[in-house]
């Protein structure tokens, strides 16, 4: 990715001569691959064998901070243990199945509410109430079950549920958040739409001007867009025209915030876009190909001297986040639940993506390229 140097002079040049950011070529989705059962199924196959962010690290404070949720359809628990470290396990009792976990909180002890089975922080299995019924048990081999891995990067807690295809995101993973970002809200929402159709408006600039007349246009420009590719991820800018007072900044130690958007695409199921004035990340879990649930996380924006933000950081983030859930997202939800709509009318085999929304093409590519993949390693398991 570009400095924040090096992208100012990129956007000015965009400015100055009517331009953006061209990809080599168009590409066609087909509309199949929104819809059909088979690869909605691939899709999150594929979920369990990448690394997958599950939620920010921000989100696990301290011990016995926990995120429970289901991912690929699976419901997992991660927990931070009492020596620091953080931990996934199936969502799962070890005696008939019941979920241990549930939603966010902070804990001692992962306590059954069936039976009273409890689980310690790093999952093993503590206590199991009238254990003379269990003449068997073995309690040292029946803690809760692990995830394949776990592993901290950019803010973002990555899981890998089972033996994994390939590195995916970690590929080559951008910076994301820093530590002096502070988390200020968490949301859960459904749509009823395929989830690369929400990925996609995110995407590219091309329909600002159109879709946003006057909630992001008004700040930004028509179609000007600096478009980078790390790995499988990508990174849009949207610059807002109040960059062009930085035109005779002086270049050392400068930066971006709060003069661009900047969406990140980590590969393929979550973004984390920094805003004017605070920064979202969310997850997409797909459940079906007409329906995604979504964890959502505000944080502040980073300080460009590592402070901590002040009261005043704080409300304008809180403010920025409020005017984008009135405005531009609701916006892009109506498009998307429209085109979701449109889809079964038979107009499309194919969507085409033109030479400005080759972030979009980018995280097809790369989706077909790891399916491929996934499907060698089944079969090579048959
Ligand atoms: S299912 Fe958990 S204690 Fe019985
Ligand atoms: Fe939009």
């Amino acid at each position: 990715m570009r400095s924040d140097t090096e992208l100012l002079d990129h956007i000015l040049d965009h400015i100055d001569n009517g331009t953006t950011d061209l990809g080599e070529q168009d590409w066609f989705e087909p509309v199949e691959n929104y819809t059909s059962q088979s690869r909605f199924d691939a899709e999150r196959r594929l979920m369990r064998r990448l690394p997958i962010p599950f939620c920010p690290v921000a989100a696990l404070p301290e011990a016995g901070s926990y995120v429970a949720r289901a991912s690929a359809g699976v419901p997992l628990v991660v927990v931070r243990g009492l020596d620091g470290a953080i931990r996934a396990f199936r969502n799962a009792c070890r005696h008939r199945g019941m979920q241990l976990a549930d939603g966010s909180g902070c804990t001692k002890i992962f306590r059954c509410n069936y039976h009273g089975w409890a689980y310690r922080l790093d999952g093993r299995l503590e206590y199991v109430p009238h254990e003379h019924g269990f003449p068997d048990l073995d309690k040292n081999n029946n803690g809760l079950v692990p995830v394949h891995a776990v592993e901290v990067r950019s803010g973002l807690v990555f899981i890998t549920q089972d033996e994994p295809v390939g590195l995916g995101a970690l590929e080559s993973l951008p910076e994301l958040l820093t530590e002096n970002q502070v988390l200020f809200d968490s949301s859960e929402s459904v749509e009823d739409t395929n989830w690369k159709l929400t990925a996609e408006g995110t995407l590219e600039g091309y329909h600002i001007k159109p879709t946003h007349p006057e909630s992001f246009y008004p700040y930004g420009y028509d179609n000007l867009n600096v478009i980078e590719m790390q790995g499988p991820n990508s990174r849009v800018c949207f610059p807002f025209r109040r960059i062009e007072t930085l035109r005779d900044a002086p270049r050392e130690g400068l930066s971006l915030n709060r003069m661009v958007t900047l969406v990140n695409r980590i590969f393929p199921f979550t973004s984390v876009n920094q805003l004017s004035q605070h920064c979202h990340v969310s997850f997409a879990e797909p459940e079906s190909a007409t329906r995604t649930r979504y964890f959502n996380y505000n944080f502040t924006l980073p300080k460009p001297n590592g402070s901590l933000p002040n009261d005043e950081d704080l409300a304008r983030a809180r403010k920025d986040a409020a005017f984008l859930a009135d405005t531009g997202n609701q916006e892009d939800a109506k498009v998307v639940s429209d085109i979701q709509a449109a889809m079964s009318s038979g107009a499309n085999t194919h969507y085409r993506f033109g030479r400005f929304e080759s972030a979009i093409h980018h995280l097809h590519c790369n989706l077909a390229r790891y399916l491929e993949r996934l499907d060698e390693f089944e079969k090579s398991r048959h």
